[in-house]
């Protein structure tokens, strides 16, 4: 079975992260790669009997006990979370790091919190992806494969990618950040993260060809929100989003996120225009309408919910195929 895509429409912090780990269950998943920049990115997602998860490195694929696990070799690792991580979830024995990854080390971190421009003028996530990929750039960055506590775990992802998706087997490839940080086709350069983040980059990371892929999920927030600088559209108050009780904040930093209190048109015409997608899966729709909070059978969607779902729709010429309506896993409704 060819490969399924998982991508964010504007910032990031739009819910791929429980998107893909839905899909893995619900698609049984035999594969599963992180793509996208490195450990900037932040999923967090609730599950069922109430546990709140937060990860940055691996897939949250993890969900599924018989899910192998991956991550590409255009992501950037930091050691110390992947050995977190792995430990946290107990997939040390189903995961792969590709050995050609780049280390973020402390002295990148500690330069991204330091540098004014990227603290002041871009404010990143701190996360040390910038100096990182700098360096890997450069040809100068130490890669997994020179750490000798990941060397069970090594092997070549790509490889394991395009195999078992020519083998007819289900892979998911969940991508991080979002197409309007995108480097080099986002307009607010230099308010962007450090490389794009489409499908197209998401399939790079990994070492993926197009060929194997079969579905591509745009991932679109219902309200968009972004962290760090930049222009945001339709950008509410702080306070107002507190009113209605839908302030969000970083799960990285803390930082409360800037929120719009609407889908901006154009750029998911954009969004669409570049990620080609097959699938939309609209999440946060209980920010949108508080009623639909939890609901897990479409006739529990309200108007106002559906008017979203036709508006984006109409704008993507793309089925709406998923529903998020709320934190937990399953507060999903799958058409
Ligand atoms: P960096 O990627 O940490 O260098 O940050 C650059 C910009 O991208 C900042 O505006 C960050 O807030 C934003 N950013 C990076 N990763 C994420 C993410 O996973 N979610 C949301 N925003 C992100
Ligand atoms: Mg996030």
């Amino acid at each position: 079975m060819p490969a399924t895509i998982v991508v964010d429409a504007f910032w990031g912090d739009s819910g791929k992260g429980k998107v893909t780990a839905h899909l893995a269950r619900r698609l049984d998943a035999a594969l599963a790669v992180r793509a996208g920049v490195g450990t900037n990115a932040g999923a967090s997602f609730t599950l069922d009997d109430g546990t709140l998860v937060k990860q940055r490195q691996l897939p949250t694929a993890w969900v599924n006990p018989r899910t192998k696990l991956a991550v590409g070799p255009g992501v950037l690792v930091n050691p110390s979370i992947l050995a977190d991580e792995l430990e946290r979830f107990g997939v040390a024995d189903r995961t792969m790091i590709d050995p050609r990854c780049g280390i973020i080390t402390a002295d990148d971190l500690a330069e991204d919190v330091a540098d004014p421009f990227l603290r002041g003028v871009v404010g990143t996530s701190g996360s040390g992806v910038g100096p990182a990929r700098a360096r890997y750039v450069n040809r100068k960055a130490q890669q997994v494969r020179e750490l000798t506590e990941f060397a069970g775990l090594c092997g070549d992802v790509a490889v394991e990618a395009n195999t078992r998706s020519a083998a007819g087997e289900v892979v998911l490839i969940e991508s991080a950040q979002g197409t309007q940080l995108s480097l080099s086709l986002s307009f607010e350069y230099p308010c962007t993260t450090v490389k794009n983040c489409t499908s197209a980059a998401a399939i790079d990371d990994v070492g993926l060809s197009w060929r194997q892929v079969g579905d591509v999920v745009l991932v679109v927030k219902a309200l968009p929100t972004r962290v760090g600088e930049g222009p945001l559209p339709h950008e509410m108050t702080h306070e107002e989003a507190v009113r209605r009780g839908i302030a969000e904040y970083g799960v990285n930093t803390g930082r409360p996120r800037r929120k719009a209190a609407r889908i901006d048109a154009e750029l998911l015409r954009y969004a669409t225009m570049v990620n080609g997608p097959t699938q939309i899966a609209l999440t946060f729709t209980d920010h949108i309408d508080p009623a639909v909070k939890g609901v897990r059978d479409p006739g529990g969607l309200t108007a106002e919910v559906r008017r979203v779902i036709d508006e984006v729709e109409q704008i993507t010429d793309c089925p709406v195929t998923m529903i998020d309506t709320g934190p937990l896993l399953n507060d999903m409704i799958d058409l």
